[in-house]
């Protein structure tokens, strides 16, 4: 049994199955904000302990669907990344135009009625343009150099030379940078009312609104991945060599 209330949500988001889809649904940060024991993100979340229990009993005794989820303890580091490449910086790429351009229209419609859309406006620009930047620089430098430490380690050969040192700081920066995401989400939040339209809400609205919550779910798993799997494992890697 993995279940215990003082394990941190970090813990807990690794080694169960489907933990991360619980943590979602109750508004539980398990990716920038994960370091703590359950037992404390519940009551800041003002959400009760004891539900949440349960729920990841259930998750712990059902069995993990081996077809659609890749083993993140196991899986190649190289099989990682073509994973969080396919599903995540995919997904970014593709939403960031959609919601550009609903909230173009949501906005040029609404806004006198709903001053808060400036706001969800201009934080998701800054957040798009901040994300892709740093999926640049995943895809450009640290991604690449995984997978050659990866294949290095395979064959017994030495680690390659890294223009930035070890691999801590460029690992380093990118951790700050989903920090500076996770609190623009959190912003987002605040700002829409945990992605509630207003009742009479026009279907572009609440479209807008459904996306913004998906892109903030499909983000902190994004996150949690590299922060929690990928981040440590290549660090460790790095470490042996
Ligand atoms: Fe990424
Ligand atoms: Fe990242």
């Amino acid at each position: 049994m993995n279940l215990s209330a003082d394990k941190t949500v970090r813990e807990l988001a690794t080694e169960i199955p489907n933990a991360t889809r619980i943590f979602e649904k109750f508004g539980i940060d398990y990716c920038c904000g994960g370091g703590k024991p359950l037992q404390a993100a519940c009551r800041q979340a003002h959400i009760s302990l004891d539900e949440v229990l349960r729920c990841l009993e259930d998750a712990e005794a059902s069995l993990p669907d081996a077809t659609s989820e890749l083993d993140f303890h196991n899986a190649g580091l190289t099989e990682l990344i073509a994973h969080i490449l396919a599903a995540h910086h995919g997904y970014v790429k593709h939403e960031i135009p959609r919601i550009k351009q609903l909230l173009l229209k949501v906005v040029a419609v609404h806004c006198a009625g709903h001053p808060e859309l400036a706001g969800v406006q201009r934080t998701f620009h800054a957040l798009a343009d901040e994300l892709l930047g740093h999926m640049m620089k995943e895809e450009v430098v640290l991604f690449p150099y995984i997978e050659k430490l990866e294949q290095a380690a395979s064959t017994g050969k030495p680690a390659p030379r890294a223009p930035f040192g070890s691999i801590r700081n460029p690992v380093r920066m990118m951790e700050m940078e989903h920090q500076s995401s996770g609190s623009a989400l959190e912003h987002l939040r605040n700002l829409t009312s945990a992605y509630t339209p207003p009742e009479n809400a026009c279907f572009s609205y609440k479209t807008l609104y459904a996306a913004l919550k998906d892109f903030e779910a499909d983000l902190h798993q994004h996150v949690h991945l590299e922060n929690n799997f990928l981040f440590p494992r290549a660090i460790a890697l790095e470490g042996q060599g």
